[in-house]
């Protein structure tokens, strides 16, 4: 306990030594993609930019962690609390007692579905509600003028994650206009490479025909290329795949013509956090919702911008 306490520059009263500096506890879901990768890198270099003093926790995909590392903020009397839910559900409780502890929450990345929005301060990050409608605009202008259906497959996000369920719902809202898309399977892949891989390779089983993958992220795209090549097919061209994200590795899969669409979700909410915490820190009102820029990649696109791509 001490030493935990000493590590965060506190003493053994669970005070924070008050050396004019921020102390911010930001609890990460985990490490399970790329573009988690690159957030965490983002938060921990902008912190060290700012001098905020980072309490860095990783709840590797688990809420109940999540809460734990929370309430060991609260403990630890940290100044700013930010937090990337792994699930929507479930938040009420805990983020009353850090309100009731006096701790500014901002949220990250990832959304709550708490009614009392007097929990947190902001909420910075995607919309990705949008970023699904996108990826259903492009399968639209696609298919347009053919009549065959188009059979799809889904691999989901993390189960309850506020990307899962958004995307999910625009894509199929754009898609839903016509009734010649059919997604013919949907299941989870967690956002990673192997579940991605090991979901398609079933989708591939017990489907003969299918037209289009839509992946939620990049990671489970290319778990799932791997899938698809090894049943012997060519990804990109005997099935289509959108997927989000667009990661490092996803870009080049775009311009080597293994996915034909990526839908972009930017992970580098580092600098603009630390503004808020600096603000809430202060007493400063902040804009309660902050929107990520984004944009889209086809395959010529991703050719041209992959050199300078910083992640
Ligand atoms: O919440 C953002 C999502 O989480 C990313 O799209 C995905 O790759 C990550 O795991």
């Amino acid at each position: 306990m001490v030493a935990a306490l000493a590590a965060c520059g506190g003493d053994t009263g669970g005070e924070p030594a008050d050396d004019g500096q921020i102390t911010l506890g930001f609890s990460q879901v985990g490490a399970e993609s790329g573009w988690r990768t690159a957030n965490t890198k983002s938060i921990q270099d902008a912190a060290k930019e700012a001098g905020i003093k980072l309490q860095f926790s990783d709840a590797q995909q688990k809420q109940e962690n999540q809460i734990q590392a929370l309430r060991s903020f609260v403990t630890q009397k940290v100044d700013v609390i930010a937090f990337s839910p792994v699930v929507e559900t479930g938040w009420d409780t805990v983020l009353r007692e850090i309100k009731d502890a006096g701790i500014p929450v901002i949220l990250t990345d990832r959304a709550v579905d708490s009614a009392d929005t007097s929990l947190y301060k902001s909420f910075i990050g995607s919309d990705f509600v949008l970023e699904g409608k996108k990826a259903g605009e492009w399968l639209v202008a696609e298919y347009e003028g053919t009549t065959e259906q188009v059979n799809i497959v889904e691999l989901q996000g993390t189960t309850g994650s506020a990307p899962a369920n958004d995307r999910k719902a625009g894509f199929a809202e754009v898609i839903g206009a016509d009734p010649k898309f059919k997604i013919v399977a949907s299941q989870t892949g967690e956002f990673t490479r192997a579940k991605g891989k090991e979901v398609m390779d079933a989708f591939l089983k017990s489907n003969s025909d299918i037209d289009v993958l839509y992946a939620h992220n990049d990671d489970m795209g290319l778990g799932a290329i791997e899938a698809i090549e090894g049943a012997g097919l060519k990804p990109g061209v005997d099935i289509k795949i959108i997927t989000v994200d667009a990661v490092k590795d996803g870009m080049q899969a775009l311009a080597d013509g293994k996915i034909n669409f990526i839908v972009e979700c930017s992970p580098l909410l580092g600098p603009q956090l630390m503004e808020l915490v600096k603000k809430v820190d202060a007493g400063e009102e902040v804009e309660a919702r902050v929107l990520t820029e984004e944009t889209t990649f086809t395959q010529e696109q991703a050719k041209a911008v992959l050199p300078e791509r910083q992640y």
